[in-house]
Order: structure tokens, then sequence, then C-alpha cells
């Protein structure tokens, strides 16, 4: 099953991916995280990345490609994956057909988690992410138990560099004028769920698994 989790910055997509990914053991494959890990490696794409992410505007799609390429590749995601933040752009959703295809796999589902953009800013400027695992917090609603401290690996959380509202406006923007239309490429392909992203995180991964319970 690869399984594509779309919406709007901040509206919940590595929290529910996480979740889906231990109830139905396969991988999250996040290209936000794999991007923050490639900075952290120093590495060419990461070195490259840098300034897109940290502007909120969106990383070319070649680089983006090809290090969701060598992913999936890898033994893991043979029997599926969660697909989180990618594609984001109409030619990463045609590239990704593709190269599922010569895999002889495909996009089994996709979900769009929707939020309103006030409860957008607030879930991300409350976020705190751990630096070494990417495990996701917030300072209200789901904090650490000991302050500062990542309750899986106990490195340090803190806020992303572009979780300020400069970057959130963009994201914002960025999202609606060019991963919007990836849900028409996939609704029009009778491909796309909707669910409601509001509410306690228990209750959107229960309309998730609704969801795909009927995809
Ligand atoms: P990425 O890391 O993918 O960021 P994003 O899409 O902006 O999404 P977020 O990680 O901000 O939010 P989320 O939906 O995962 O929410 P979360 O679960 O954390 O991308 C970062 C950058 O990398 C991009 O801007 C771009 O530059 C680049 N990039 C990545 N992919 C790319 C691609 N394919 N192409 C090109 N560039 C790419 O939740 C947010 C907060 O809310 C957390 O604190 C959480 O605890 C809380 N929360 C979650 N659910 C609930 C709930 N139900 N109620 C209350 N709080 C909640």
């Amino acid at each position: 099953m690869i399984l594509v989790l779309m919406g709007p910055p901040g509206a919940g997509k590595g929290t529910q991916a996480a979740r889906l990914a231990a109830d139905m053991s396969i991988p999250q494959v996040s290209t936000g995280d794999l991007l923050r890990e490639a900075r952290r490696d120093g590495s060419d794409i990461g070195k490259r990345a840098a300034g897109y992410m940290d502007a909120g505007t969106l990383v070319p799609d070649d680089l983006v490609i090809a290090l969701i390429e060598r992913r999936l590749e890898q033994g893991d995601c043979k029997p599926g994956a969660i697909l989180d933040g990618f594609p984001r752009t109409v030619a990463q959703a045609i590239q990704l057909d593709d190269m599922l295809e010569r895999g002889q796999r495909q996009v089994g589902a996709v979900v769009s988690i929707m939020v309103n953009e006030d409860e957008i800013v607030e879930r991300i400027l409350g976020r705190l992410t751990c630096g070494q695992c990417g495990a996701v917090f917030h300072r209200l609603i789901k904090p650490p138990a000991v302050a500062g401290q990542c309750d899986v690996c106990e490195g340090g959380v803190s806020s992303r560099s572009d979780d300020n509202e400069d970057a959130i406006r963009t994201r914002l923007q960025t999202y609606t004028n060019q991963t919007a239309p990836v849900l028409d490429y996939y609704a029009g392909a009778g491909r796309l769920e909707k669910v409601d992203g509001t509410g306690g995180m228990d209750d959107v991964f229960e309309r998730i698994q609704d969801a795909l319970s009927v995809a």
C-alpha cells in the first residue's frame, strides 16, 4: 500500500503519518524529514535545500524526486509506505506515478487533512520538534514529559527554523499556489479522500481510518 497524506503546513500530516505507520507496519516517508536529515548531514542536497526551506518555498522538484526515489527503493518500503509531504507539485505527482509504475506499484489512496488557517498558525507556532529523531510535540497540547527533551530519544526539542510567522505565511501561499492543484490531480483520478483535521489527534486518526476503509 502506498498511501499519500496531504494537507497544508501544520495540518497534522506528520503526526498522523507516524500513527498510521505504526498501525500498518509500513514506514513513514516524509520529504521534510529527509531534507532536514540531509541538512544535518551537510550533504550537497541539504545545502541546496536549506534556503528554500527556511523561506517556506518548495525545494526544486529534481532534488526532492531524487531523495524520494532513493528512499522508496530501500527494502523496508517494499510492502508499502506512508508518504508525508510528497507529492507537493503536479510534476512530482506525475513522476511518482511513473516511478511506482516502473516497479509495478501504484498509489493506493490519497488522504487530504483539512484544517483552517487560524488553527494551522496556532499549531505551528506551538510545535516542538526533536532535532535528533524528528518526533513532533506541541507546547500545550502534547508537551514532552521532560521539558526540552524528546520522549522518544532524549534528544533536544525546539522550534523548527521555518516555524516563524513570515515562513508560515509563505508556506500557506505556496500550498495554495503549487500543492492544492495536486488535490485536483488525484480527485480527477478518483483517488482522493478528504478528512476533517480539526479536533483531537485520536478523532482525526479515526476519521482517516474510516476514509481508508472505503478508499
Ligand atoms: P514539511 O516538513 O513537510 O512541512 P509542512 O508541509 O509545512 O508540514 P508541517 O511539518 O509543518 O506540518 P504537518 O502537517 O506535518 O503537521 P504536524 O503533524 O507536525 O516541509 C518543510 C519544508 O521542506 C517545505 O516548506 C519545503 O521547503 C520542503 N519540502 C518538503 N517536502 C517537499 C516536497 N515534496 N517538495 C518540495 N519541497 C519540499 O503538526 C503540527 C503541530 O500541530 C504539532 O505541534 C502537533 O503536535 C500539532 N497537532 C497535530 N495534530 C493536532 C490536532 N489534531 N490538534 C491539535 N494539535 C495538533
